[in-house]
């Protein structure tokens, strides 16, 4: 049994980027006889990035309907919030006191905010919390806690998962057992990054998402045509390869549709006609889903009651992990 975990942040409403980059792989792997999947809210990142409650709750509801709408079997795979399971607080704590800061100084959302604030001549640490500092300790929290082996995210998190390597490297090197296992990133190299509609990747903080769900299907066809491109006119022969719209269709086409949907560009079809081209084929794969996020949205009574089995589920495991480690580092209860 090869054990797969990931999360999302719930500061947003999931995106196509958070689809292709990890929810749709993360499903395909857990319906493998051979995999034991765990997929979780991380609300406690969330709260790094926001102190809006509203959006925070919000956003826990949007995510777990999303993965359920793309179908997530609360029975094959452990679905919970991070913030139901306070082992893994516990664990970042153990995993914080072994992690040297100059590990954490490197981490690149925390090196551009310090880049920023110099190039701007502040304050080096202006703005930066001691949470967006440890961000990457709770991640390795998040994925030790289970020893998971492999995490399907996007390019974006490949750092934060080598980090959690090294630190479980470090605590397994101190402690001196085999605590850990060492995770790896599972990368769908074709989708690695999407791109959002101003052609850097697709980001809720560069403001370039399309949404997965949200707005229905009339919202998803008048954002894919924000899609920006070059001035060419229909006619005139498009290039594929430097085309953000091109590389969002290949995230939901065949080799076949891509090759066709290639040589269409190529012989000159017009923006705007590739851009429905490109609508319809999302929308052949999202509409179905879309209905029953739409269902399951409407019930917040039942998601709560799977996600609360889930945390049930993550406990039994997480907890005796936590009780091994505290003995071992001398925490031991006096007998
Ligand atoms: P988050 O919430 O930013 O993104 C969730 C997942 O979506 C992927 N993703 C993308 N993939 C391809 N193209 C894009 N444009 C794109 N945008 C986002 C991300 O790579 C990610 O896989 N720190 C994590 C959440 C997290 C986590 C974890 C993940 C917390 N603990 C433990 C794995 C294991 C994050 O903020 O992802």
């Amino acid at each position: 049994q090869t054990r797969v975990l990931t999360g999302i942040t719930t500061t947003g409403t999931p995106h196509l980027g958070n689809y292709v980059g990890a929810i749709r792989p993360a499903i395909a792997a857990s319906r493998r006889a051979d995999v034991d999947a765990f997929f979780f809210m991380a609300d406690y990142h969330a709260l790094i990035k926001s102190d809006d409650p509203a959006r925070i709750e919000r956003s826990r509801l949007e995510i777990a309907a999303s993965w359920l709408a793309a179908g997530l079997d609360p029975n094959k795979v452990t679905f919970y919030r991070q913030s139901d399971i306070p082992e893994i607080p516990e664990l970042t704590w153990f995993l914080i006191c072994v992690t040297a800061k100059g590990l954490l100084n490197r981490a690149h959302a925390y090196k551009a905010s310090v880049d920023q604030n110099t190039e701007k001549g502040e304050d080096p640490d202006a703005g930066v919390t001691a949470g967006l500092y440890m961000y990457p300790v709770l991640m390795a929290a998040d994925i030790l806690a289970f020893n998971a082996q492999h995490v399907p995210v996007g390019r974006d998190q490949i750092q934060h998962i080598e980090m959690a390597r090294d630190i479980a490297q470090r605590f397994n090197h101190i402690y001196q057992r085999e605590f850990f296992v060492l995770p790896e990133a599972l990368i769908e190299e074709q989708v690695a990054t999407l791109p959002g509609l101003d052609g850097r990747k697709m980001s809720k903080s560069y403001d370039n998402t399309i949404p997965l769900f949200a707005g229905g299907t009339k919202q998803l066809r008048e954002t894919i045509m924000r899609i920006v491109t070059d001035s060419r006119m229909p006619g005139e022969p498009k290039d594929p390869d430097s085309s953000s719209l091109f590389t969002i269709f290949q995230a939901f086409a065949s080799e076949a549709e891509s090759a066709a949907f290639r040589r269409a560009l190529e012989e000159g079809i017009g923006w705007g006609e590739a851009k429905q081209v490109l609508y319809e084929r999302i929308e052949a794969d999202v509409a179905p889903m879309r209905e029953r996020y739409e269902n399951l949205i409407a019930r917040p009574a039942a998601i709560e009651e799977i996600l609360r089995e889930g945390a049930r589920k993550a406990r039994a495991i997480a907890g005796p992990k936590i009780a091994e480690l505290r003995d071992a580092i001398g925490l031991r209860a006096m007998s």
